[in-house]
């Protein structure tokens, strides 16, 4: 039996969550894998329930989980909160608690996702797994906020740099050996402490091939030579940028999954936000959902035939010309998010 915690929180987070959790019937169905899948209010929803957008009873019971699913977390009606209670506060608390400090974007290019942007020869090839620090940086340093002057600190301890650095060459090492670490060395002090521990580890993993790039070259590079990109792996802030201008290369921030990993449980989530303006339409894009639960069963429960099988149902519908309103192309047949889900079902079962 597996134990899946729910969390749809904000927005679209329900509709995306809804989704995600009948792709999970249909593995459990398939697979014969006995699946327990609890739901929670997370983010805002919880704030207006329990006062707090992610209280610490919540933390506990996910601990007890085997992976956690999260939809989406805030709204433009808790902006006059203070920070603390804030929905995105409960997320970064969730992280932090869980100590996932290791967040997996993979930014592919499935043909038929028609980009807005990109013609599909510039995009086709696209395959880049962004490797995230979670856990430091901006995210969780030092905060100041007063009449006339504020600031975040930048805090990274070598240890929290080391580790993250780490995957990076693990996930290079597992695939095409190239590892493009993303810096602002020429400034920050945190980036100076990055790229000397990524010098220094690389004498560990002799056959990956290190490229070093300032984060403002890379912004750039993504967009006008994104092939060059595997892995790339970088610092929370830069991360968090990169990794959304990244999802475009894709057809939209829809299609983004990702896996927060290295801590109590593993956490999946959608890359997007909670899009309060199109939330209850069904116009949201379940691919980044169930992508994620793709990711699920390739990192916690070691079946990447299932996250295979996933992927290529993804595609498949794709293929067949069906999208969701922001990956629309002129050849193609919108569908809402119910449809999409229904469609990539069909191809699993
Ligand atoms: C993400 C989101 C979060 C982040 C927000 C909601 C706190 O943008 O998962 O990328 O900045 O990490
Ligand atoms: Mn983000």
């Amino acid at each position: 039996m597996i134990n899946i915690l729910v969390l749809p929180g904000d927005g679209i987070g329900k509709e995306v969550s809804d989704s995600a959790v009948k792709v999970l019937e249909a593995i459990g169905k398939k697979y014969e894998i006995a699946m327990d899948i609890d739901t929670e209010v997370f983010g805002g929803k919880s704030y207006e329930k329990y006062g707090e957008p992610c209280p610490n009873q919540l933390i506990e019971r996910a601990k007890t989980m085997d992976a956690i699913f999260l939809g989406a977390v805030g709204h433009p009606k808790f902006d006059v909160l203070p920070s603390e209670l804030r929905p995105e506060k409960g997320l970064l608390k969730l992280r932090k608690e869980l100590d996932l400090y290791c967040n997996i974007r993979p930014v592919k290019y499935y043909s038929g996702s028609g980009s807005k942007i990109w013609r599909e020869e510039r995009v086709k090839n696209t395959n880049i797994t962004f490797v995230r620090e979670l856990s430091g940086g901006a995210y969780y340093g030092e905060r100041y906020q007063g009449e006339d002057f504020a600031y975040d600190r930048i805090e990274y301890s070598k240890e929290q740099i080391e580790r993250i650095v780490r995957k990076g060459f693990e996930v290079a090492q597992m695939g095409t050996k190239k590892l493009h670490s993303i810096d602002k060395s020429n400034v920050l002090a945190t980036s100076k402490m990055w790229r000397a521990c990524v010098n220094d580890m690389h004498k560990e993993y002799p056959e990956v091939e290190v490229i070093h790039q300032y984060v403002d070259n890379a912004a750039a590079q993504l967009m006008s030579n994104p092939e060059q990109f595997d892995v790339l792996l970088t610092e929370n802030m830069f991360g968090d940028i990169l990794s959304d201008q990244g999802a475009i290369l894709s057809g939209s921030l829809g299609m983004l999954p990702s896996a927060s990993l290295g801590g109590a449980v593993d956490l999946y989530e959608p890359g997007h936000g909670s899009a309060p303006d199109i939330m209850g339409k069904n116009l949201a894009n379940p691919i980044g959902s169930i992508l994620s639960i793709a990711l699920m069963f390739k990192y916690t429960f070691d079946r990447p035939d299932i996250a295979e099988k996933v992927e290529k149902a993804v595609e498949s519908v794709l293929q067949k010309g069906y999208c969701t309103m922001d990956i629309s192309s002129p050849n193609c047949m919108v569908i809402g998010t119910k449809e999409m889900t229904e469609k990539v079902i069909v191809e699993i079962e």
